[in-house]
This record gives structure tokens, C-alpha cells and sequence, in this order.
């Protein structure tokens, strides 16, 4: 019997304290952010757009900041020892440190999550050059994550003040990725509610959909999930936590080898699924696969569909249906040294939930390739 509910009483309705326009950027502490940008260039088909480094003034750090449509990454390096983006490095391996929130008044969202409980990590500031200013402002989540609030409604710069363009003669065309769709944490056993809580109380964010550990198991291995969303439904930040099972759960893998709670993957939107994945495939991005079987049952499972079931069969490409619809979705292998984060590519058509029918598949996948690294 299937748990999964649309929460609608469990907490209280979002209430719009906080308004955000949609993600401004994820920036990732890399040990080579030169190196990382060409890899995000390259296989994923995002564009240069700004740096800052010694050649701006940077003597410390050095950012390269690439785009795809409505996504941002900033790449962020230490150029010495002894700095406290090395000591993370150093801890958690390459990772996000920062999810950056656009808003319209960055000092008021600051003030409004501080007020209600949030631990401060950076006080409003404004910093301006020829293009204008920008505040921003920025708060703790789980583990070392933190939300940056950007306001950048006077500025027609490149990214950000500090920054500049970033000239590049090599600009891969784009493989159609268009935004994050949604944004996933790993927290602690006995984690995952005070933290559904912190969106809650402190960003007005609700729950929309909740699946406990009869949802989303294997024969092996089983995880918690709640999905939060703010007001709009722009940004959704689903938060999972182990639950006992026979073996070490992908959570657990996670939180052992990023050594503390962080963010496990981003899901980024296409609007033609199969095109980008043949796209990102042709350019190097690995995918976890799926038994074949999966598609003698698909059209039985979720009904008619678009698209050609043999060309999802040969991508590997998941399909899932709810009440409004259906969504595609396929999962990168881990994009880094460590097995911690990965991507999610994801099309929505109706759909607004994430993909309960494929939990199971997709977990099964994931735990073969535990098994390769040894640590199911
Ligand atoms: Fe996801």
C-alpha cells in the first residue's frame, strides 16, 4: 500500500514572508575550478560567463562562473593553503557550499529568516561597481550549506560585482538544460523533519509530498524523504534521511564520504529529454543504467506517452505518471572523486512530483554500483 500523501495538513500553508524568484546560482568548492568549468563546459554544454581570480584582484580564491539558459555554477578554488574553502575541500571533497535564492530585498529575507531562527552566515552588504550594486545576505542550512539571498534588481553587470566577463573562444553549444527543477539534501538519521521544520518556520516553505521508508526501499536499503517548496513552487529542496534496512543505504554511502550532511543532487529541467541525454551521453556524462525489463511493463504502468519507448529503452530514460500528468527523469553517475553528488535531468509534462514509480529501479541501480565501490 502506497504512504506517499500530498501533505496538506501536516504544516501550515506557505506563507508568502519570503517571496523568491528562482535560483540565482549554485556555487561549488572544487579542488581545480579551472579544470571543473571545462568538465561543465564540455559534457554538460554550459557556457563561460565570468571569472575572478589574480588577474581581478582575487589573491585568495579564483571563481569560474559558467551558464546554460537559467543556470548558474560558480567553480570556486583556494589559490593558497590555510583557507576555510581548502579545509572544506579537504573534508567533504568537491560539493555545494552555496544555493543562492534571488530575491527583491535581500536585507528583508535576511531579516525575516534571522527573526524567525535561522543562524546568520553573512549580514546584508551591498557591493557596486559601473554596473550598478548588488546586496546579498545569507544564512545556514543543513550541514556547511548556505543560502545566499541575491538582490540584484539595480545591476546589469556580467554575474556580480568583483566578477568580469569571461572571454572564451570555446563555447560549447548547449545540450538544452534549462533550470533547476529541484535541489536534494542528505541530513542525518532523525534529521529530515527538524529540518522540513527550519524550511517551515524560517522560509515560509511547505511540505508538499512526503514518502517514508515503504516508499522508497529496496530488498536491501530504504530512505525518508520530504519535499519542501517555497510559495511559487520555483524553488523545491526535497530532504532525505537513512532508514534502517539490511545494508548501508545510498544516504548513508553519502554521508560517510561527503563526512557530514550536504546536497546529494541537482535535478535540471529540459524540454526534450531524449535529445539532451543523447546529447550529454555523445559528450562523456554517464548515466546509471536500467534493466532492460523495466520497459516491457512501461506503457502497462503510466499509459500512453509521446515519446518512443525505444529510444527511452536505449537512454535508459525513466518514465513516471501522477495525477497530472507524467515526467521523464534519468540520473548521472557521481560527478566527482568521491560517490557523493550527482545529477538528475529531468522534463516535465503535467507531472509535478518526482518519481515514487521509479524509486525502486533507480535504487536498485544505484546499489549495484555500491556494490562495485564495496560499500553496500
Ligand atoms: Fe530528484
Amino acid at each position: 500500500m502506497s504512504t506517499a500523501t500530498v501533505a496538506q495538513n501536516d504544516h501550515k500553508e506557505a506563507q508568502d514572508f519570503m517571496p523568491i524568484n528562482g535560483t540565482d546560482y549554485l556555487e561549488l568548492y572544487v579542488s581545480n575550478s579551472k579544470q571543473a568549468a571545462h568538465y561543465y563546459k564540455t559534457a554538460f554544454g554550459f557556457k563561460s560567463l565570468a571569472y575572478k581570480g589574480l588577474e581581478t584582484g582575487s589573491r585568495d580564491f579564483e571563481s569560474y562562473v559558467v551558464e546554460q539558459d537559467k543556470i548558474r555554477l560558480v567553480l570556486t578554488s583556494p589559490l593558497k593553503s590555510g583557507t576555510d574553502v581548502g579545509r572544506h575541500i579537504d573534508k567533504h571533497g568537491d560539493g555545494v557550499k552555496v544555493t543562492a535564492l534571488w530575491v527583491d530585498d535581500a536585507t528583508y529575507a535576511y531579516n525575516e529568516a534571522v527573526k524567525r531562527g535561522a543562524k546568520s552566515y553573512m549580514e546584508p552588504k551591498t557591493e557596486k561597481d559601473e554596473d550598478g550594486k548588488v546586496v546579498t545576505s545569507g544564512i545556514y542550512s543543513y550541514g556547511e550549506v548556505v543560502h545566499i539571498f541575491v538582490e540584484r534588481k539595480d545591476y546589469s553587470g556580467t554575474f556580480l560585482p568583483g566578477y568580469q566577463k569571461w572571454e572564451s573562444d570555446y563555447q560549447p553549444t548547449s545540450t538544452g538544460l534549462k533550470f533547476v527543477d529541484h535541489m536534494v539534501g542528505n541530513v542525518n538519521e532523525g534529521r529530515m523533519n527538524y529540518w522540513v521544520d527550519f524550511y517551515a518556520n524560517v522560509m515560509g516553505f511547505k511540505q508538499i509530498m512526503s514518502f517514508d521508508d515503504k516508499d522508497i526501499s529496496t530488498e536491501f536499503t530504504a530512505l525518508m524523504s520530504k519535499v519542501m517548496s517555497n510559495g511559487n513552487g520555483r524553488i523545491k529542496f526535497p530532504i532525505n534521511e537513512p532508514a534502517p534496512g539490511m545494508k548501508k543505504s545510498q544516504v548513508d554511502e553519502y554521508l560517510e564520504f561527503y563526512e557530514g550532511e550536504g546536497v546529494q543532487h541537482i535535478a535540471v529541467a529540459t524540454d526534450d529529454i531524449v535529445k539532451t541525454v543523447s546529447d550529454l551521453k555523445s559528450r562523456g556524462v554517464e548515466f546509471l543504467t536500467i534493466p532492460t525489463t523495466y520497459y516491457d511493463v512501461l506503457t502497462e504502468r503510466v499509459g500512453e506517452i509521446d515519446e518512443d519507448i525505444e529510444s527511452l529503452r536505449k537512454l535508459g530514460i525513466l518514465v513516471d505518471r501522477d495525477d497530472e500528468g507524467y515526467l521523464l527523469q534519468i540520473f548521472t553517475k557521481t560527478v566527482q572523486a568521491r560517490p557523493t553528488m550527482f545529477f538528475e535531468i529531468i522534463q516535465r509534462k503535467g507531472a509535478t512530483s518526482f518519481g515514487k514509480g521509479n524509486f525502486k529501479a533507480l535504487f536498485e541501480a544505484i546499489e549495484r554500483e555500491q556494490e562495485l565501490r564495496g560499500t553496500l
